[in-house]
């Protein structure tokens, strides 16, 4: 059995929910999937450059990870960029990441916000094994769906 850390960032639930509908698929399929969350001292500031993390998850325990993160003013919120530089930490672990994001088309800050994941990640020794973009209009619960089977072949 996989032991999984659902680590997100979140503020108005979007990220959150499809972490929720992620760990029941994963523990469908006989994982033991825990949802941990980033928070920032004082509350959400997201313009703030000052920010600190609450209780940051620690990562230690799990054999693989998922991180999910709002994409904020074209790039990943900062809160998940602080929160991933602070990790001692990824080596010999699977690591999987997605963002979410209500401007349509991916290139208006998600494939940058993936991106900006992927090379703290990997400077952490994370091997990067999968990555989705769930743009919040339309269909969201197919978009939702989507990344679900696609991580669900991943772990
Ligand atoms: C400060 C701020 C900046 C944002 N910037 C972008 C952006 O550049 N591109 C985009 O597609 N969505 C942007 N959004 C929308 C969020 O990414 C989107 O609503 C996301 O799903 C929110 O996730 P959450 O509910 O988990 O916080 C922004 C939202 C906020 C609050």
């Amino acid at each position: 059995m996989v032991k999984i850390g659902i680590i997100v960032h979140s503020q108005t639930n979007n990220t959150y929910s499809v972490a929720e509908k992620l760990q029941k698929k994963l523990q469908k399929s006989g994982n033991e999937v825990n949802i941990e969350t980033v928070n920032m001292v004082g509350g959400n500031k997201p313009q703030s450059e000052d920010i600190q993390i609450e209780n940051p998850p620690d990562v230690t325990g799990y054999d693989g990870l998922i991180f999910g993160s709002p994409v904020h003013a074209f790039s990943l919120a900062p809160a998940m960029k602080i929160y991933l530089e602070q990790i001692q930490s990824l080596q010999d672990k699977k690591v999987a990441l997605y963002v979410t994001k209500s401007l349509p088309l991916k290139f208006t800050g998600g494939n940058r916000a993936i991106g900006q994941m992927e090379k703290i990640c990997k400077s952490k020794g994370g091997n990067i094994v999968g990555s989705d973009i769930v743009i919040w209009r339309g269909d969201i619960d197919k978009n939702i769906n989507a990344l679900t089977q696609k991580f669900s072949l991943i772990f």
